[in-house]
């Protein structure tokens, strides 16, 4: 069966001091208040904090996942990190094709792909995020761009491959502005994403598949659209910066 996935997402955030004490925090407050055995509680971290996240969390309560990984295994590529140093360094996971990757720094679903390929080849989950902006949900043709996404990245990977993927939708206009997709329309595209799936994969891997919800999930909101068949869970940003709201996100089930 498939497992909950509340993932914080803490993006360009925190000094490695603070996320030290922000991660402390919120393992203190799982350790006092655990999530069912069924959800698994990751946190995006940035590179520079993934070792020291690392040694402060229970890894029994938390996984540790990094926001982007090189497109390369190895070699003269300045600046860049690769798969297989993300997991020398403690990470479990890597969030990838994040849509503010895809437009800041022209990530394209073919790097995307690559780069998934490097992270399950290093034995880490990949989070692979898919949403359209507000142009194309206006024009209602978020189904075709979603569904192109999936196909462009995810498509060469096998069965087998499908179970270290986990899929995070973030529509691109509830990013950041507060304003969240009803937990109907998540639910209409998680529905969607996984009858994409099954046609592709089968059933099985389909119903495997954790099929996450992310942009301007909060507590006060993150009940209602987790409670969705499809939804499993949630990609947080801004409310996964403080520990008592990641914390109440985590208990949404
Ligand atoms: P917010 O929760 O801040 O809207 O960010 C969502 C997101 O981009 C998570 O990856």
């Amino acid at each position: 069966m498939r497992k909950n996935v509340a993932a914080g997402n803490w993006k360009m955030h925190t000094t490695v001091q603070e996320a030290s004490l922000l991660a402390g925090q919120l393992n203190a407050l799982l350790d006092a208040k655990n999530v069912g055995e069924n959800t698994r509680v990751i946190l995006g971290v940035p590179f520079t904090h993934i070792a020291v996240v690392g040694q402060v969390v229970n890894r029994n309560l938390i996984s540790i996942a990094a926001q982007n990984c090189a497109a390369e295994e190895k070699g003269a590529f300045t600046g860049e990190v690769s798969a297989e140093m993300l997991k020398s360094a403690g990470c479990d996971a890597v969030i990838l094709g994040h849509s503010e990757r895809r437009a800041y720094y022209g990530e394209t679903d073919e790097i995307i792909k690559t780069k998934i390929s490097l992270t399950l080849k290093n034995d880490m989950q990949a989070i692979f995020c898919c949403g359209e902006v507000l142009e194309e949900r206006e024009k209602e043709n978020h189904f075709n761009i979603v569904k192109a996404q999936i196909e462009n990245a995810l498509f060469d990977f096998s069965a087998e491959d499908m179970k270290s993927i986990v899929i995070a939708y973030e529509p691109v206009w509830a990013i950041g502005t507060g304003k969240t997709a009803s937990a109907e329309q998540a639910q209409e595209m998680h529905g969607f994403i996984r009858q994409t799936l099954a046609k592709k994969f089968g059933q099985e891997v389909a119903d495997n598949c954790s099929i996450l919800y992310g942009g301007s999930v909060k507590p006060a909101n993150a009940k209602e659209i987790f409670a969705k068949p499809d939804v499993d869970g949630g990609l947080v940003g801004g409310a996964a910066l403080n520990a008592e709201s990641f914390h109440a996100i985590c208990l949404a089930f």
